[in-house]
């Protein structure tokens, strides 16, 4: 009998502002997809075959996109699916301390190259009482109080991140807690690499389920408008988005590097899952003007995007200069001399523009609406 694995999967309807579900199939051996209309109970898209979706990101959590639908796969639809494909899937918090917030291109670097993905992420700034809360199981324990100011003396950057055996891989990539040892044991751990002490050790990982689920609830709360908010400072700053595109061909951390390297301070940085509506409202002022609008529109809403508040005099000039034109081929013939970001990480797959920088208020508009 033929392959076929089945989810149920949540999709936000935003004309009628309702969440719709699906059950969607895909069946590996042609690479099509289907998809059943729980509450109606008929068939919503026939059989079909959809080359943009692959087997890896098929798990719970996920988001996977069908047809410029955002579905969010939030269960396995039968015994069969979950046995085969679920066995092994996790996620876990993965939380970089403020000692080396600098060095997120080079850690995100590692977890793409470990076949995790990072499906949610912020920097964000702790008070004491919620570095206090966030480390509760170390409460009394001698080193405490100094823990705790640590992470509450600058920026943190919280992720989510998913794949096999998530929180083994992540906590196998730190290394092991202080960093002199890791340096001894692992020297190519991230502790290795970039820790200073015990508690200067660069980042936490979740050690069991239901730490990861508790930690992950206390940055990304399900409640919207709840949890620690993110760094923006909205001055002297400019917007700049990491596309989908480049987000699931696993460029983030390269951008991040080429960003830090020419100098520029990433001020804010937090991921999104855009709707049709919001990145409607976002390019809103491209709408009638560009003919690539609609295009546009599509690739900010196919996965989850990053946005990045670039801080510094003249950031909103200065970046998009370092940018490049819109279009990575323009940009290579006009700029042969010049390497921008967007000549070295076009996809020529999806010849689609990396960034597009607006004024850092849309952002603060779309966190209240998405986050
Ligand atoms: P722990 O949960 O034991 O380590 P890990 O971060 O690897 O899960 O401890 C939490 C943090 O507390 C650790 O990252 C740094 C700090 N810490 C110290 O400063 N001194 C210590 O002796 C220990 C055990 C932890
Ligand atoms: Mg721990």
């Amino acid at each position: 009998m033929e392959d076929r694995f089945a989810f149920l999967t949540e999709w936000y309807d935003p004309t009628s502002a309702l969440l719709r579900r699906y059950q969607l199939f895909y069946y590996p051996r042609d690479g099509s997809v289907e998809m059943f209309d729980v509450k109606n109970q008929r068939i919503f898209l026939r059989r079909t075959r959809y080359d943009d979706i692959h087997q890896e990101d098929l798990f719970i959590g996920n988001r996977v996109n069908v047809f410029s639908r955002q579905l969010h796969l939030i269960d396995y639809g039968d015994q069969y699916t979950a046995n085969k494909l679920g066995s092994k899937k996790e996620r876990t918090l993965a939380l970089i301390k403020p000692d080396v917030v600098t060095k997120i291109g080079d850690i995100l670097e590692l977890i793409y190259s470990s076949n995790l993905i990072v499906t949610k992420a912020k920097m964000t700034k702790l008070t004491w009482s919620q570095a206090a809360d966030f480390y509760a199981e170390h409460q009394g324990k001698p080193f405490f109080n100094n823990l705790v100011q640590f992470m509450s003396s600058g920026p943190v950057v919280a992720m989510e991140l998913m794949g096999d055996e998530a929180m083994s891989i992540w906590r196998g990539l730190l290394g092991t807690s202080d960093p002199a040892v890791a340096r001894r044991e692992a020297p190519q751990s991230v502790r290795a690499q970039f820790g200073t002490d015990g508690i200067k050790n660069v980042g936490h990982g979740s050690d069991s389920p239901a730490a990861a689920a508790r930690e992950t609830e206390f940055f990304f709360p399900s409640t919207i408008g709840h949890g620690p908010s993110n760094t923006a400072v909205f001055t002297d700053c400019t917007c700049c988005i990491i596309k989908p595109h480049a987000i699931s061909e696993g460029l983030a951390g390269k951008i991040l590097n080429s960003i830090s390297a020419a100098g520029f301070e990433i001020s804010a940085l937090q991921m999104f899952n855009m709707d049709q509506v919001n990145a409607e409202e976002f390019y809103e002022v491209y709408n009638g003007i560009v003919t690539e609008y609609p295009n546009m529109v599509t690739e900010l809403c196919s996965g989850p995007c990053m946005a990045l508040e670039i801080h510094g005099t003249d950031a909103p000039k200065t970046f998009r200069e370092f940018c490049g034109p819109a279009d990575p081929e323009i940009s290579e013939l006009r700029h042969r001399h010049i390497d921008t970001v967007r000549i070295r990480f076009q996809s020529e797959a999806r010849p689609l523009p990396l960034c597009d920088l607006r004024l850092v208020e849309r952002v603060c508009h779309i966190q209240i609406k998405v986050s």
